[in-house]
């Protein structure tokens, strides 16, 4: 049922891990099924050095967590923001229709980290895990 982009990202996943010292930290836990996951990102001059991801997810989960922390290195802030769970899913060759909202995850994990870099930018620093009880 998953294409050979996602069977392969969800073997070998990129980016696994969590930055020390991360300019911002996402956390999202999604309600229809209570998977979890966290993406950090280092930011230097605008632009997404690197991103790495920690998820307690499904497979789905961690293939597209996986092509989104390859999607966003290099990018602006803003052009990082632009990217959608459908352009994830596309450049994994798609997911099944009932596997879409394991893509949501990965794309609120990325906007939740970049809001968390604003947040810090703007010089209000915010405890490293907020969300992290919503789950319960
Ligand atoms: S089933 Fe939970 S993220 Fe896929």
């Amino acid at each position: 049922m998953y294409s050979d982009q996602v069977m392969e990202h969800f073997r070998n996943p990129r980016n696994v891990g969590e930055i020390e010292n991360a300019d911002g930290v996402g956390k999202v836990g999604n309600p229809v099924c209570g998977d979890i996951m966290e993406l950090s990102i280092k930011v230097k001059d605008g632009k997404i050095e690197d991103a790495k991801f920690r998820t307690f997810g499904c497979g789905a989960a961690i293939a597209t967590s996986s092509m989104v922390t390859e999607l966003v290195k290099g990018k602006t802030v803003e052009e990082a923001l632009e990217i959608s769970n459908k352009a994830v899913v596309e450049a994994l060759g798609g997911l099944p229709p009932v596997k879409m909202h394991c893509s949501v995850l990965a794309e609120q994990a990325l906007k939740s980290a970049i809001e968390d870099f604003r947040k810090r930018e703007a010089g209000e620093e915010s405890s490293d895990d907020e969300a992290a009880d919503e789950e319960k």
